[in-house]
C-alpha cells in the first residue's frame, strides 16, 4: 500500500483520536539499532523511541522471544523458571525493600495496579500527583493525569485527585539558582497532602514520575523527590515512582530516576523499555504492601508474566548490562547536552537545555525574559528535522520542548549530527529570536 491508501484506511477503520506524527507522515517498514527505515530504504535517526530501549529489533531480544514462543507460552498458574528468574533479576536492580513483583502488559496497567496496592494498603482513596503528569490511558489513570484531564477533551480534575506544582526550575515559581527550590516544590506536595487530609480525604499515595516527561522533560531540583517522599510518609501515604519513561538506565548514572534524587519509593511502576517493544510492564513493591494486597482477592493477569514476556525481559536486562548501555547513555547524553548548550549560545530561541543521560529536553521560547513559548516554531523545527532524516518530537504543557529520548545505543556521533542539523535548521529566518 502507498501512504495515501494507508491514510484512507486509517480514516475509515481506526479511531480518529489517534494522531499520526509529522506533517508528511512516515511509512516505516523496518528498524535496526537507533534507525528506522521507510519504504524507499531511507534511514531515519530515531531520537524519540524510548520503548525500543536496547535498539530496534535487537537480535538477542528477537532470538529470546522466538525461542520461547516456539516452545511454550502459557499463563502464570503453572510453575516456570522464567517468571521467578526475571523477578529475581529485576529486584536485584532495585533498592532492597522493593522485592515483590507483579507482571502486567503496559505502563497504564502497572499504574492501575499500583493505585490498587496503595489504596488497599492504606485504606484510603485520594492521590496527589504532579501538574502536567501523564500516567496512562485507562479511566482511572486519565483521572490521575493532569496532562489529560486539563487538556483538550478533558473533564477537569476529579475530587479525589490533588495536584502539586510541577518542579520546573526554568518556568515554575522556584528557579535555577535558588538553592531551596527542591524543598520549596516539595512543600507544594506537602500542602496538597495537608489540604486533602483537612478535607476529610487523606491521600493513599503521592504518584510521580521520578523525572517528569510530559510536563516537559523536567529535571527536578536537587532534593525534591527525597523531601516530597518524606512529606508523603509523614502524612501516612505511600510513595509511588512512575519509571515507565525514565527507567532501565536511561538517566545514565543509575538504573532508576529516583536514585538520582537519593529517594526510595514504596512502589515502582515499569513499562515501555522493559520489553523493548513487547507489551510488558511491572510493579515492584515491598513485602508489607504486597502482603496487605493479598487479602483474599486474587490478582490474575492473563498475559502478564508469561514465559515469552519474561524471556524478553531477561534478554533486555542482559543487553543493558553486557553492552554497557547505562554508561553509553551518560556519555552520549552529556555530549548531546553540551552540543545543545553551545547551540543555545547562538540561537536564543533555545531557552533551556536540561536532562539526565539520554532523557533530554530543549525548551524553545520567543522571548528569553517572558519565556513566551515558541510552540509553532517547535513544531516547524521537528518537521524540518524529519525532512533531514532525524526524528524528534515535542512535549510540555505548551508543546514547546523538543524531547529527546532515543534508544540507548544512540552514539555521541549521532548527537553531533543532530546538533549540526539543528544548527542549520535554526539558521533559517523563521526561527530568529532577538
Ligand atoms: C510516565 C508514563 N506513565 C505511564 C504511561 C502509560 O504507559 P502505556 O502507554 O504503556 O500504557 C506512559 C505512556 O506514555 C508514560 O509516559
Amino acid at each position: 500500500m502507498n501512504s495515501d491508501e494507508i491514510l484512507e484506511l486509517r480514516d475509515r477503520h481506526i479511531g480518529g483520536s489517534l494522531s499520526v506524527s509529522y506533517r508528511r507522515p512516515l511509512h516505516i517498514v523496518r528498524g535496526e539499532r537507533q534507525f528506522l527505515f521507510d519504504t524507499e530504504g531511507r534511514a531515519y535517526l530515531d531520537c524519540v523511541n524510548n520503548v525500543c530501549h536496547v535498539g530496534h529489533c535487537h537480535p538477542r531480544v528477537v532470538e529470546a522471544a522466538g525461542k520461547q514462543m516456539a516452545l511454550l507460552n502459557t499463563n502464570t498458574r503453572y510453575l516456570h523458571e522464567n517468571i521467578v528468574e526475571y523477578a529475581q533479576r529485576l529486584s536485584a536492580t532495585l533498592p532492597g525493600p522493593l522485592e515483590v513483583c507483579f507482571f502486567v502488559c503496559s505502563g497504564s496497567e502497572a499504574n492501575e495496579l499500583a493505585l490498587r496496592l496503595a489504596r488497599t494498603a492504606t485504606d484510603r482513596r485520594d492521590v496527589v500527583v504532579i501538574d502536567s503528569a501523564y500516567h496512562g490511558n485507562t479511566g482511572a489513570m486519565v483521572e490521575l493525569s493532569p496532562y489529560k484531564f486539563d487538556g483538550r477533551g478533558g473533564a477537569g480534575k476529579p475530587d479525589h485527585v490533588h495536584v502539586a506544582p510541577a518542579p520546573d526550575p526554568y518556568r515554575g515559581p522556584f528557579r535555577h539558582g535558588d538553592p531551596d527550590a527542591g524543598e520549596r516544590y516539595a512543600e507544594g506536595v506537602a500542602a496538597q497532602l495537608t489540604a486533602a487530609a483537612a478535607a476529610g480525604r487523606p491521600a493513599a499515595a503521592f504518584l510521580a514520575e521520578s523525572v517528569p516527561g510530559c510536563a516537559g522533560q523536567i529535571v527536578p531540583p536537587e532534593g525534591y523527590l527525597r523531601s516530597a517522599f518524606e512529606h508523603t510518609r509523614a502524612a501516612g501515604a505511600l510513595c509511588v515512582a512512575d519509571e515507565v519513561q525514565v527507567g532501565f538506565g536511561r538517566v545514565g548514572t543509575h538504573w532508576w530516576g529516583f536514585e538520582v534524587q537519593r529517594a526510595t519509593p514504596d512502589i515502582v511502576t515499569l513499562g515501555k523499555p522493559i520489553g523493548n517493544g513487547h507489551p510488558l510492564g511491572a510493579v515492584v513493591t515491598t513485602r508489607a504492601i504486597a502482603d496487605a494486597f493479598d487479602n483474599g482477592m486474587e490478582y490474575f493477569n492473563t498475559f502478564g508474566g508469561n514465559p515469552v514476556s519474561c524471556a524478553i525481559g531477561l534478554a533486555v536486562l542482559d543487553v543493558i548490562e553486557d553492552e554497557g548501555l547505562m554508561e553509553n547513555a551518560r556519555v552520549a547524553g552529556e555530549r548531546f547536552q553540551a552540543g545543545l548548550r553551545e547551540l543555545a549560545a547562538s540561537h536564543p530561541i533555545i531557552g533551556d537545555v536540561r536532562g539526565l543521560g539520554l532523557f533530554i529536553g530543549a525548551e524553545l521560547v520567543r522571548d528569553p525574559d517572558t519565556l513566551e513559548p515558541a510552540t509553532a516554531e517547535a513544531s516547524a523545527i521537528v518537521n524540518a528535522m524529519r525532512e533531514r532524516g532525524i526524528l524528534l518530537s515535542t512535549d510540555g504543557p505548551f508543546d514547546n520542548v523538543i524531547k529527546i529520548k532515543p534508544p540507548l545505543v544512540f552514539t555521541a556521533e549521532d548527537a553531533d549530527r543532530v546538533v549540526s542539523e539543528l544548527d542549520s535548521v535554526l539558521a533559517g529566518e523563521a526561527f530568529a529570536v532577538s
